[in-house]
């Protein structure tokens, strides 16, 4: 077998790594990226739709779930959303906001996978594909690692960068590698699972969730103190949409989730109004003029609202809002890694420096992106993750 030295060896041509590896190479070091899948940032490709939700201008360490709140703070801080947009800038790549600060390619998520392998070319970083990571060991002078496929080789290293992303969509190439090198190294994990990921509901209410597949309606999601604004879209399998996604982060089994129908709107005033000018209305169609029609005739046909609105006490109207603006559903899971966009937990923190993302306890091992037990919202804010600590390792090495 083919034995050759590197400076740095990189897990992972996803998003954290490929950025690691063309700031690292930029400080003069020899670095190599591998990855198993036979194209490099292959998540970037599908992400946002195909134009890939880069960053969230309002990127902060606010919109991170993590067991030590404050880990993200210094990479995030040092590499900000304006310096990943400034490169995005100075290639030319057209860009939008399209809500609450989440900014979009105008074009195609090919073109930030463009730049980055532009970026790596420039430093003179090294790429090989179709590349497994057969073996890694620590030696006294780095790591010695094994790989195979098409670039076999048996490569020594002073710095390992573990980039290898989290468990979600695994036939998108998403493996434990990460995690057990974590473990081999001693190096702890937290517990892992699903993120931003539709929830899923026992039969009694699926039912009438697949009566009403495809409609959506604004609505704010809480789940405990946490909560999102954002749309609510009804599946075969349960509840989606963003603000779905979101509180999924937040959620745990035997836990209800609360949905506030037009969060803001006086529902009550509208329903009582709308008694006086249309009393011969039924309540379905009363509801319907707020909420789309399908789903106001199945709430209504689940709480039992008959009868016409002028039949209907202005007191039963306001217990109708209240419900309407406080519906406690309980999800009976998520649909799991096959389709969440990312992995809450992961390498815990407090074996990281947060400066440097290396390993308090092996010189020379690093851990970066989602790899690592730090999770952001959905708008971008787990791509400024993946920049941020690919640049705090890539420049510290
Ligand atoms: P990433 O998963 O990007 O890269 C890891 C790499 O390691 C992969 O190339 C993989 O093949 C490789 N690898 C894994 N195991 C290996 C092994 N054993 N050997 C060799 N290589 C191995 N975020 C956001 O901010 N905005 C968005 O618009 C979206 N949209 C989105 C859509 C969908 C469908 C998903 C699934 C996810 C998103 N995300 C997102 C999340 C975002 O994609 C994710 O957080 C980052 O890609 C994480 O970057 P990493 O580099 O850490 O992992």
């Amino acid at each position: 077998m083919l034995n050759e030295t590197f400076d740095t060896l990189i897990l992972g041509a996803g998003a954290a790594g490929m950025m690691c590896a063309s700031h690292a190479a930029a400080r003069g070091g020899r670095v190599l990226i591998v990855d198993h899948a036979k194209s490099p940032g292959e998540k970037i490709r599908i992400s946002g739709g195909g134009r890939c939700n880069f960053t969230n201008i309002g990127t902060s360490a606010r919109n991170f779930l993590s067991k030590n709140p404050h880990f993200a703070k210094s990479a995030l801080g040092r590499y900000t959303q304006h310096d990943f947009i400034t490169l995005v800038e100075k290639y030319g790549i057209s860009y939008h906001e399209k809500t609450l600060g989440q900014l979009f390619c105008d074009n195609s998520a090919k073109d930030i996978i463009q730049m980055l392998l532009d970026e790596m070319a420039r430093h003179g970083s090294e790429m090989r594909l179709n590349t497994r990571v057969a073996e890694v060991q620590q030696n006294g002078s780095g790591f010695s690692v094994v790989l195979e496929g098409d670039g076999a080789a048996r490569i020594q290293c002073r710095n390992l960068v573990v980039a290898t992303g989290g468990k979600s969509i695994p036939k998108m190439g998403a493996s434990g590698l990460g995690y057990q090198l974590a473990s081999q190294f001693g190096v702890a994990v937290t517990e892992t699972r699903p993120a931003l990921v539709p929830l899923t509901f026992g039969e009694d209410m699926l039912a009438g969730f697949r009566e009403i597949a495809g409609v959506s309606a604004p609505a704010r999601i809480s789940c405990g103190k946490t909560s999102f604004e954002e749309a609510l879209l009804f599946t075969h399998r349960g509840l989606s949409g963003p603000a779905i996604l979101q509180i999924s982060s937040y959620w745990r089994e035997t836990q209800p989730i609360r949905v506030t129908f037009l969060p803001g709107t006086d529902i009550a005033g509208a329903l009582c109004a709308s008694k006086r000018t249309h009393g011969k209305r039924s309540i379905a169609t009363a509801i319907g003029e707020i909420l789309p029609k399908r789903l106001a005739s199945y709430l209504a046909e689940l709480h039992k609202w008959t009868g016409a609105m002028g039949e209907t006490s202005d007191r039963k109207l306001g217990e109708i809002a209240s419900i309407l603006q406080g519906w406690e559903v309980y999800p009976i899971g998520s649909e799991g890694y096959r389709t969440a966009e990312v992995t809450l937990g992961g390498v815990d923190t407090d074996g990281l420096d947060s400066r440097t993302m290396e390993s308090k306890a092996v010189k020379g091992l690093f851990f970066i992106g989602e790899v690592v037990d730090v999770t952001g919202w959905l708008g971008g804010y787990n791509f400024q993750w993946a920049w941020s600590s690919g640049w705090a390792a890539g420049t510290a090495i």
